[in-house]
């Protein structure tokens, strides 16, 4: 790294002003619509991917978006690295950014990206922890975008758990001015640092404990899976809890006609979610999958760039 050069990181959406986040999700629209070439802009890249948890769509839609830049990847899981038998990661930082140009991680500790971003001299992007996951959401920014436009004049709604996900669409509520309802049981409300964050920064964000009350006339509803990674030890209380909360069709006739359905997958289908609505007509889940390759292209140009 060129000394007193930041290096860019992508760990939360609430550290960019909305002029960087609005460039890299229209980067990835475009890059979709086939209007901005990025098929170089990794050439002669190493982006090396981490992963402490299971993924599907993030590790194929990250290591397919790095090939299509023409730059290729290394995928590491915890057990096949020296993190595994108790290397530091400030160590493990200090020593692969000497490799790599930049180091992807899903982790279950937030704190341990904020320990890697510390020591790396490469960009770190965060692919998921227990606290936020960014760059679902600049997939699901785009799927807005595609079907709404200019996202300030939206009201989306949340039915769910109070997770990581939707710490992170409370991040992009506030970015970008849209209204964000969220409903969630009263011991599964989002963390208090992130709802105290709202307060700080003044966004249109409000909770209840009532699904009918969030979801009437959005424009989007959103859910996600009830258990994350990793809690699966709080099963069945947290899923009694949770129960009111599934997004039915009947919940979805209280948003406007031409709402649509959210749901970062994988889904739990029947819990959180009604087959009818996931694979009905105002589901937008697949789009969001597909958009993931093109957001993790923004972010990577941003990142790179
Ligand atoms: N939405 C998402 O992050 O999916 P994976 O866990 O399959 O990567
Ligand atoms: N909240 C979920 C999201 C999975 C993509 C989890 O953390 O397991």
């Amino acid at each position: 790294m060129i000394e007193g050069r930041k290096v860019k990181h992508f760990l939360d959406l609430a550290e960019f002003d909305k002029g960087i986040l609005t460039n890299i999700m229209l980067q990835g629209a475009q890059s979709k619509l086939g209007e901005a070439d990025l098929s170089r802009a990794l050439a002669g890249k190493t982006v090396l991917m981490m992963f402490e948890k299971p993924s599907t769509r993030t590790r194929v839609s990250l290591e397919t978006a790095v090939k299509q830049m023409g730059g290729q990847t290394i995928v590491l899981n915890p057990t096949d690295s020296q993190l595994g038998r108790g290397e530091t990661i400030a160590d493990t930082a200090r020593v692969l950014s000497r490799y790599v140009d930049a180091i992807a991680l899903r982790t279950h500790a937030h704190d341990n990206l904020l320990e890697l971003a510390k020591y790396s001299t490469v960009p770190v992007i965060n692919l998921l922890s227990s606290w936020s996951h960014p760059t679902q959401l600049i997939a699901d920014l785009i799927t807005l975008y595609e079907r709404f436009g200019d996202l300030s004049k939206l009201k989306v709604a949340w039915s769910g758990d109070g997770n990581n996900v939707l710490h992170s669409w409370i991040h992009a509520a506030a970015k970008f001015g849209f209204e964000l309802q969220i409903a969630c049981p009263k011991k599964r409300m989002p963390d208090s640092r992130v709802l105290n964050w709202v307060r700080e920064v003044g966004a249109n964000v409000s909770v209840t404990d009532d699904p009918i009350v969030a979801v009437t006339d959005a424009d989007a509803v959103v859910t996600d899976v009830w258990v994350s990674m990793g809690e699966e030890h709080k099963g069945s209380a947290l899923l009694k809890l949770l129960e009111p909360f599934r997004v039915t069709e009947v919940l979805m006739k209280r948003a406007k006609p031409t709402a649509i359905f959210m749901h970062c997958l994988p889904a739990k289908r029947g819990q959180e979610v009604a087959d009818a609505v996931l694979d009905g007509p105002q589901s937008a889940a697949w789009d969001e999958a597909e958009n993931r390759l093109h957001a993790n292209k923004g972010i990577l140009a941003w990142c790179l760039g």
